[in-house]
């Protein structure tokens, strides 16, 4: 597929799946497109969210291994990992009308060739299939929260578009990992607490390279050294900053649910108002540091 500067690689099998897409590329306004509203902060977010959802077939790849036996959940995460590159290639491509001298291509082929997940995975890095799919449901959690965030975030009305309908499949797939979840929990009966210690441990990880490289390739010439410290800050104090207090609330909402506690009530609330403060003392940090 080629539109103007925005190239991607050809999708392995894409037939299929593409039938099963709730969206596609074409369906997006792109005509509407208004320079005069881009936030050049955001350009960057948004390049570096790119290199990570076009990365999704990998974990298709790692999760088919995982789930080896289960011809019903490999099928959905392959459909899911289509819909990840998809998104992906809608991010690059609005990020290239804001920034036409932006290689997509070349930074995706960096982050590639910098960031790799074992693929040939045959058990759950998470210790079990329901910790591995806690897992998947806090990433989904993220993101629905995020380009929810970042389409209220911008007043792009093309960005918006995108972010919305990136958002919605977020939160199916959130549903997806969520069903699946549940089913293996039958089976495995982990606790609360041990439920919990996975999910909180998969939050934590959004500091670690995944997303920080990606803003690296997404954001710096590779004459640049890659440091991871400043490239999470930079990434984090702009991310950070997109999010109101209903965000935080309706994520934890489906944290909760996902570790089997009430999602809404006493115990939600109060995780709401502490995961708020924390977030905004980490965007304050993560600016102190930009700046120092
Ligand atoms: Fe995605
Ligand atoms: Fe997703």
């Amino acid at each position: 597929m080629t539109t103007g500067r925005f190239h991607c690689r050809p999708i392995i099998a894409s037939g299929y799946y593409d039938k099963m897409k709730h969206w596609r590329i074409d369906d997006v306004a792109w005509g509407a497109f208004d320079p005069g509203s881009v936030d050049p902060a955001l350009v960057k977010l948004v390049k570096a969210a790119a290199m990570v959802e076009r990365n999704g077939r990998d974990y298709a790849l790692y999760l088919g291994g995982v789930f080896r036996d289960d011809p019903d959940f490999r099928n959905a995460a392959n459909h899911w990992a289509e819909e990840e590159v998809q998104h992906g290639d809608a991010l690059a491509k609005w990020a290239t009308l804001a920034d036409p001298d932006w290689d997509y291509a070349a930074a995706f082929d960096r982050y590639r060739a910098g960031y790799t997940i074992k693929t040939d995975a045959d058990a759950s890095i998470r210790g079990s299939r329901t910790g591995e799919l806690i897992a998947r449901c806090m990433v989904e959690t993220g993101t629905s929260s995020y380009y929810t965030a970042l389409a209220e975030a911008t007043s792009e009305p093309v960005l918006k578009q995108v972010c919305k309908l990136i958002a919605a499949d977020e939160y199916r797939h959130f549903k997806l990992f969520y069903d699946h979840m549940r089913r293996y929990l039958s089976r495995e009966n982990l606790g609360v607490m041990k439920r919990l210690r996975i999910a909180l441990g998969r939050i934590g990880e959004s500091e670690d390279d995944e997303l920080a490289y990606a803003y690296y390739c997404g954001n710096d010439a590779a004459s640049q050294p890659y440091r991871h410290n400043r490239c999470t800050a930079a990434y984090m104090a702009g991310a950070m900053a997109l999010y109101r207090y209903r965000h935080i609330e309706r994520g934890m909402g489906m944290v909760l649910k996902t570790v089997g506690l009430p999602p809404r009530g006493r115990i939600s609330a109060g995780a709401t108002k502490v995961a708020w403060h924390l977030l905004q003392w980490r965007q304050r940090r993560f600016v102190q540091q930009l700046a120092g």
